[in-house]
């Protein structure tokens, strides 16, 4: 097993389908009534949070949690990096307190990798700025895998923000190792120009939506990222919503097996309508749900719980 999942780039087929696999194990647990296992007990698990988050934050506490490891959680804010401390120095804090695992949101790119350098424990990117967010990929895998029956051959179409969203390009490496063909949708200036051969060969991008629904298997939408523009990518939230937002007219020309998937929070009227979010197409609570059982498995390899 691999020491720290810092990239979809980090995960074969082999470990990713492993960590699948345990996830499926995971998920049986969490519908018992004692949703908890003793695999962790006496390891420390960090939730280290430098930027906004609910559900993977969230989904984190609960997974250590649920293998009974310590928890603790820190957030940027009311701690001493508000006073200018250095991710380094928060590094060998978290260092000389003992942690096995530390879970990292960050919004500069490459965080999780720096911080990966200083402490001896496993580290997991939760999210670093525009680049990656591998446990997002690894539960929407499972979301598709679990709805659909398999990953290898599904064509999937991941539409909207790509320029700015790490859940895309974690998707489009994880996706590509196993089987699946992506296809980037969105208009041109969301969606950067070298980026599907960059991530993975067979990569397609197409700027018409309604030309890639009546072949997709699953339709992922991503959030448009207003936070991160500084600049305006389009000309306005309508015309966005008009081209590229998934109504319920345009659901009705995917295949009736196709599934509907969003990573939250959503923009409810922009790239999605509540009519889609909310009909039995969509896996969005499911996604959820699912984050934590992946969560588990991730915690529960990267720490050793198998050999152990
Ligand atoms: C995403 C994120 O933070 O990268 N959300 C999530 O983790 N569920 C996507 C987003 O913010 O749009």
């Amino acid at each position: 097993m691999i020491r720290h999942l810092l990239s979809g780039a980090d995960l074969d087929a082999d470990t990713a389908t492993q960590i699948l696999d345990t996830a499926a194990e995971m998920a049986a647990v969490s519908g018992r009534e004692v949703k908890k296992l003793p695999a962790l007990r006496g390891r420390t698990v960090v939730n280290l949070f430098y930027e906004d988050s609910t559900r993977t934050r969230i989904s984190f506490e609960a997974a250590a949690k649920r293998l009974s490891a310590d928890v603790i959680n820190f957030s940027a804010k009311g701690s001493s990096v508000a006073k200018g401390e250095s991710l380094k120095d928060t590094a060998l804090t978290l260092q000389a307190m003992g942690a096995d695992a530390v879970v990292v949101r960050h919004p500069a790119s490459g965080a999780p990798h720096r911080l990966a350098d200083w402490v001896d424990g496993s580290v997991v990117n939760a999210g670093d700025g525009t680049h990656e967010h591998p446990t997002q990929a690894l539960l929407d895998a499972y979301t598709m895998r679990s709805r659909l029956g398999r990953l290898a051959g599904l064509s999937v179409a991941v539409v909207g923000d790509v320029l700015h969203s790490r859940v895309a390009r974690s998707n489009v490496l994880l996706l590509s190792t196993l089987g699946a063909k992506v296809t980037l949708v969105g208009p041109p200036t969301l969606i950067p120009l070298d980026i599907a051969a960059a991530l993975a060969p067979g990569t397609d991008v197409c700027y018409d939506l309604d030309a890639v629904l009546p072949s997709a298997d699953v339709v992922m939408m991503l959030r448009v990222q207003r936070e991160r523009m500084g600049d305006s990518y389009f000309p306005s939230a309508r015309e966005y919503a008009r081209r590229y937002g998934l109504d319920g007219s345009r659901m009705a020309r995917l295949p009736e097996h196709a599934i509907v998937m969003h990573p939250g929070p959503m923009n409810r009227g922009m790239e999605i309508t509540p009519e889609v979010a909310d009909s039995p197409r969509s896996t969005i609570v499911e996604q959820v749900a699912n984050g934590v059982s992946v969560r588990m498995a991730v915690l529960y390899l990267l720490l050793g719980g198998n050999n152990r």
